[in-house]
């Protein structure tokens, strides 16, 4: 993470988004586009944003709006108790801190509807103070940039992450939050496949140096499913391919691609794959079995000769004549796009 975080500054300085509470840093205006931003997505706010502004401009009128008019600024985004919340924190700062918003972390905590992650943002993009906010964007890029399987629905891993990110907190910590945040919901997405060629951390983040990013993070299993993690050697010496019978357990006598349980860099194949010509990573499956789940991460390999107790053989011999479960399938199809 350490070798990230100039990155991440570096690229929110030139990427961020011209928002409208980015005008300038004032604690009112981040108080209330964060609690919008934890229910809609950015683009929604705006527009919420930008009214609730011009009915409300002060943390004083918001203390004195009435509850009707409150809700109607608030109508359609949900979870009303946020709006009640948000008044009663602006009567508490008219009464205790004589209606200027507080500026130091304890203080914001205290304040109704405000909890870690919101505290940790005001305090960080308003007074650079050094605490993190982290929520489900920040921990999906660190996880990965970490290539560590996390059981994200964990509280734990939450307050795990917020500890190692604030050991590297830079004295910008509003600039970085904002950063790491804005990474993951435009770059290193959740849903599909992360956006790696445009990352700026493209060269340091491990799960994509070791080709796993779409495998993390893993979501949280219920059942009890035995997870595998396996490397799967698509070795090619002329028009054919290396396969090997399985000898036992879980689909015995079937064949298969070579593998070796783990997730192996190039560095470790290569020291254990004779005479290779070429390699290059090729793609990932995931196969759910009943109470097994296997995490399948492939190299595509050109050897100079036939080596080791394997058969190899050509793409339509395979295809004739020997069965290969389906969770190798899409391995298959991929060599057969090149053949
Ligand atoms: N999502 C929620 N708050 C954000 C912020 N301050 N910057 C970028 N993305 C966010
Ligand atoms: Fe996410 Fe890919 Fe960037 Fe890693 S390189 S942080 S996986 S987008």
């Amino acid at each position: 993470m350490k070798n990230c975080v100039d990155l991440i500054l570096k690229w929110y300085n030139e990427q961020k988004r011209p928002l409208p509470w980015r005008r300038d840093k004032d604690p009112y205006h981040v108080w209330i586009s964060e609690i919008m931003l934890q229910q809609t997505r950015i683009e929604a706010v705006i527009d919420y944003y930008e009214r609730f502004m011009k009915r409300l401009p002060t943390i004083q009128d918001l203390s004195e709006v009435s509850e009707d008019d409150l809700l109607k600024l608030w109508e359609g985004l949900g979870y009303y108790s946020r709006a009640r919340n948000l008044k009663k924190a602006a009567i508490k700062i008219m009464n205790e801190f004589d209606g200027v918003f507080p500026s130091n972390y304890e203080d914001i905590l205290s304040l109704p509807g405000i909890g870690e992650y919101t505290a940790g943002a005001i305090s960080s993009i308003c007074f650079d103070l050094p605490e993190v906010a982290i929520d489900g964007n920040v921990m999906r890029v660190y996880c990965r940039v970490e290539n560590l399987d996390l059981d994200v629905g964990d509280p734990k891993t939450k307050k795990l992450i917020g500890e190692k990110i604030k050991e590297n907190i830079p004295a910008s910590s509003g600039d970085f939050n904002q950063g790491i945040m804005e990474l993951g919901e435009v770059v290193c997405i959740p849903g599909g496949v992360p956006k790696c060629d445009i990352c700026p951390l493209k060269y340091h983040c491990l799960a994509h140096v070791n080709n796993r990013e779409c495998l993390i993070p893993r979501k949280g299993n219920k059942t009890k499913v035995l997870e595998k993690e396996y490397t799967l050697f698509l070795m090619k010496c002329g028009d054919k391919f290396a396969i090997r019978k399985r000898d036992n357990g879980l689909l015995k006598n079937m064949w298969e691609f070579p593998n070796q349980e783990g997730f192996l860099t190039y560095d470790e194949v290569k020291k254990i794959i004779p005479g290779i010509q070429s390699i290059k990573l090729s793609i990932t499956n995931t196969h759910v079995f009943t109470h097994r789940k296997w995490f399948m991460n492939s190299y595509l390999i050109e050897v100079e000769k036939e080596f080791g107790d394997y058969l190899w053989v050509s793409i339509p011999e395979i295809e004739s004549k020997y069965a290969l479960p389906t969770a190798f399938m899409p391995f298959f199809e991929e060599i057969k796009k090149d053949y």
